[in-house]
């Protein structure tokens, strides 16, 4: 991963007019730029001329993003001198499923889209999962480019090329790698992201600190504040941080061998909370609360600095994040959600455990690995003592 920063400063300062580009490998050695800045949309003609021409140009989005930022993406795309079609969906996770993929497909072949069409995946981690999905099967694959306006999807979604749709069984069960063109995140867009949707993306930011940039999750809870009232400039500093961090893992683990677990880190457990609460508690608090008590499982196992948690307990307080457990989720069921993750291993459930902050216990020998299987009678004790006196 090589990070270029354009005129102004590096991510941290992000000062004015500063563009910043991240390289993501992908596999056969090569590559795909992720932009980073403030008021960079206009760079859009330029990018899709010299990184993905096409005959014609479909922007997906869901209809809340289209409303806001649609007229004027088709107006850039326009100036790209080709053809453009808006396809909108419903908004919200329910409706990143197979039948909108169905719907989208359909009406592209019906507009005529060939082999030599584009997607533009306009919106956030929704908008872009389900039409990168369908860029990626869309008569065997077409190109895909990633415009992502949430903070979600502009420090994790947009970025490694995972694209699918939720089923019956489970969210993201279905799916594809079709890594995108390039990626063009523009912090202005947040301006108009609900603040509650900030601290969600700012859980998977807080995540990237903990796994490996201490001053950086330490730099989130100082600007914390400032990226809830949607400040453009702190934001595309944490952007560019957050991208340049799971760019660098995916890099040297492109399909989820290997080291691409640590971005795992709070979602063994957040993900049996989410299940648990029958998903109302939403999958960013869910990661967040996971971080606290997974840190709180490696203290208790002896991997983990104590005082780690207590941490990032402060750190998830300081995004927004509720760091209690509602009193009415049963430890038991959470417990039981456990062996449903689509990555525990043979019934016993698999931890990414921190050393410390910015610090993930395992290494890459074979038998070593990135995560560890911990006794589910610890991790209901750890939940249960939580649930009762908190950290
Ligand atoms: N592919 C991956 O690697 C990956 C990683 C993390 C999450 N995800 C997926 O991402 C999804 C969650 O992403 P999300 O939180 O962005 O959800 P989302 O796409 O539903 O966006 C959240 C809400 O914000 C609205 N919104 C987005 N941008 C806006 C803007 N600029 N202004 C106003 N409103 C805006 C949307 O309409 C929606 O209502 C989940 O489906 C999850 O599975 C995928
Ligand atoms: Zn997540």
């Amino acid at each position: 991963v090589s990070s270029v920063p354009g005129r102004g400063g590096a991510g941290g300062g992000a000062g004015e007019d500063s563009v910043h580009e991240v390289r993501v490998r992908i596999s056969g050695g090569a590559t795909y730029p992720v932009v980073v800045g403030v008021g960079i949309l206009d760079r859009l003609p330029g990018l899709l001329q010299e990184l993905a021409p096409a005959h014609r140009y479909v922007i997906i989005g869901d209809e809340r993003v289209l409303e806001h930022h649609g007229t004027e993406v088709r107006r850039l795309v326009l100036d790209a001198g080709s053809t453009v079609e808006v396809l909108g969906f419903p908004p919200g996770e329910e409706h990143k499923n197979r039948g909108e993929w169905a719907r989208l497909t359909d009406e592209m072949l019906r507009l005529g889209t060939g082999r030599d069409g584009c997607v533009l995946a306009l919106g956030g981690g929704v908008s872009g999962d389900l039409a990168g999905f369908v860029a990626a099967t869309y008569m065997r694959g077409i190109p895909v480019v990633q415009i992502p306006t949430s903070l979600v999807a502009m420090v994790d979604s947009s970025v490694g090329g995972k694209t699918g749709v939720d089923v019956p069984m489970g969210k993201n069960l279905v799916g594809a790698f079709h890594p995108p063109r390039f990626v063009l995140a523009d912090a202005e867009l947040i301006r108009t992201l609900p603040r509650s949707e900030r601290s969600q993306g700012l859980a998977e930011a807080l995540k990237h600190g903990a796994i490996r940039d201490r001053p950086y999750l330490e730099r989130l809870q100082a600007l914390a504040p400032r990226l809830l009232a949607g400040d453009e400039h702190a934001t595309a500093g944490v952007v560019a941080r957050s991208v340049e961090i799971k760019a660098d893992v995916v890099s040297r683990d492109e399909r989820e061998g290997g080291l691409r677990q640590i971005l795992n880190f709070g979602h063994t457990l957040g993900h049996a909370l989410e299940a648990a609460s029958g998903y109302r508690i939403s999958h960013g608090t869910a990661v967040g609360l996971g971080m606290i008590l997974e840190a709180r499982l490696g203290e208790v196992v002896g991997v983990t600095a104590p005082g780690t948690a207590t941490h990032l307990e402060a750190a998830v307080r300081s995004a927004g994040l509720r760091v209690t457990l509602p009193a009415e989720l049963d430890g038991g069921e959470v417990v039981a959600h456990l062996g449903s993750d689509k990555k525990a291993r043979a019934g016993q459930p698999r931890f990414v455990l921190l050393e410390g902050l910015g610090t993930v216990h395992g290494d890459e020998r074979p038998g070593m690995g990135w995560s560890h299987a911990v006794p589910v009678e610890e991790v209901r004790q750890v939940l249960e003592s939580f649930q009762r006196e908190g950290i």
